[in-house]
């Protein structure tokens, strides 16, 4: 909050030192007032930090009481921590176009949060124009720490919607984030689609989409290929609908990890649909930490997915976590469904592993129309079904066959 308020504090001083009202120029096919961020002191060639400018630019267009459009132009523009903050008067949406490249300043200190774009407490924001999110991660990931150092900082989210109702991103780039590509969090309806998420597969916790505490979430027409999770689904969420997501490499397609933190909330409707996992090391996962608080994850559904060359195709990992052997989770997973998942798994583990917690046994899960063989050119079979604490029903076509 005192970094917030600090950052408004030196935009109040740029404001008066400039004195000059920038005045916004009108679209000529749309009716919004376009807000330019060159307009407000930005400037391309990605060496002049354009944050405070793009701040400005996102005040006006806020406040404005007409339609209003904030425009980044085609051209590199860098900067550090952007918050765009809510509420606004201008009417729903306002759009911020991004039809050149935002690139992240690639010195740590300057992100106080741990993001990079925040767009917060704003109801009706749609996010598009075909241009690319840098996060210039490559410069930083050295100093991801994983789990290994205890309070290590989290490399900061490349873009974050926090609290912001109705809104959408569509047509955008994101490449080589310094922490998750982007998140959603604590949004209700709001839609995620036609995305194309890039960075290295070894890079350290480079989530494409990551989505806690929100409800009616879509997410469709994606390309990702990362270091993590392509999807990552986390507490508090219900009635998330992922669709036509495209991902490899990366980690796949997941719920979890739950029960982490003391207070989670649960999981409840997430629907994953017609995807492709290529070469990922896991297709459709729910993980949860041992140990974890009590939480429930219901209703969820994976079906209508194409494998090629996946490690852990399908995989409920209720034990996961590095410390606190021996402590089980307490998240109630239960109505669990896989359908019509085929396709080629790498041949080091099982195609469906199922290790459910000791203390709350895995409920409903069942299994339809799964046809999963090695990979062409493997060298072996695949390990033997595993199935812990659940007693899953196997209905229609099993290749490999029950646990
Ligand atoms: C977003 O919607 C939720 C659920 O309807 C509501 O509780 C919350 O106050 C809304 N947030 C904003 C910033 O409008
Ligand atoms: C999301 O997209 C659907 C169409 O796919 C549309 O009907 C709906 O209004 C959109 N919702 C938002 C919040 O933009
Ligand atoms: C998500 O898609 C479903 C089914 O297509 C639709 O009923 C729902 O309104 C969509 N949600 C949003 C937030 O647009
Ligand atoms: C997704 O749905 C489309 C249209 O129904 C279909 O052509 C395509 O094969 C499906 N893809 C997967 C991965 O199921
Ligand atoms: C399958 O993936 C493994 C890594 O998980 C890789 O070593 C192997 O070359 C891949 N095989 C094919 C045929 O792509």
């Amino acid at each position: 909050m005192e970094i917030k308020a600090g950052i408004f504090v030196i935009l109040g001083i740029a404001l008066l030192s400039t004195g000059v009202e920038c005045i916004p120029r009108r679209g000529l096919s749309s009716a919004a007032t376009v807000f330019d961020i060159t307009q407000f002191g930005a400037k391309p060639g990605g060496k002049k930090d354009s944050a405070l400018a793009m701040i400005r630019t996102w005040n006006k267009a806020c406040k404005s009481t007409e339609a209003a459009k904030m425009v980044i132009p085609a051209g590199k523009f860098l900067a550090g921590e952007v918050v765009f903050q809510g509420p606004c008067t201008a009417p729903k949406p306002i759009v911020i176009e991004i039809r050149g490249t935002l690139v992240a300043d690639s010195d740590l200190s300057v992100f106080t949060s741990n993001y990079w774009i925040s767009i917060e407490h704003v109801a009706g924001v749609e996010v598009t124009g075909g241009g690319t999110i840098n996060g210039r991660g490559e410069d930083v990931w050295k100093f991801d720490a994983g789990e290994k150092i205890k309070n290590a900082p989290l490399l900061p989210v490349s873009l974050v919607f926090q609290a912001a109702n109705h809104s959408k991103i569509h047509d955008i780039k994101f490449v080589n984030s310094k922490g998750f590509h982007m998140k959603v969090s604590d949004c209700t309806d709001f839609n995620v689609s036609k995305l194309h998420i890039t960075a290295p597969g070894d890079s350290p916790n480079t989530d494409g989409v990551h989505i806690s505490g929100s409800t009616n979430v879509n997410v469709t027409d994606l390309v990702v290929g990362t270091g993590d999770d392509c999807v990552s689904i986390g507490d508090g969420n219900t009635n998330l609908l992922v669709t036509k997501v495209t991902c490899g490499p990366g980690h796949g397609i997941s719920i979890g990890s739950l029960g982490k933190r003391e207070r989670e909330t649960d999981v409840n409707g997430v629907t994953v649909r017609n995807c492709t996992l290529i070469g990922t090391t896991n297709g459709a996962r729910i993980k949860t930490y041992r140990a974890s608080p009590q939480l429930k994850a219901s209703r969820i559904i994976f079906e209508d997915l194409i494998l090629d060359n996946v490690t852990n195709p399908i995989i409920i990992d209720q034990d996961y976590g590095s410390k606190k052997k021996g402590q089980p989770s307490k998240v109630a997973i239960s109505n669990v469904h896989f359908r019509n998942i085929r396709g080629t798994a790498a041949i080091r583990k099982p195609a469906i592993t199922l290790t459910c917690s000791a203390a709350v046994p895995c409920k409903g899960v069942t299994l339809a129309n799964i046809d999963i063989v090695p990979v062409e050119g493997a060298d072996g079979k695949l390990k033997p079904n595993s199935c812990l604490n659940a007693k899953p029903v196997f209905k229609g076509k099993q290749n490999p066959g029950a646990c």
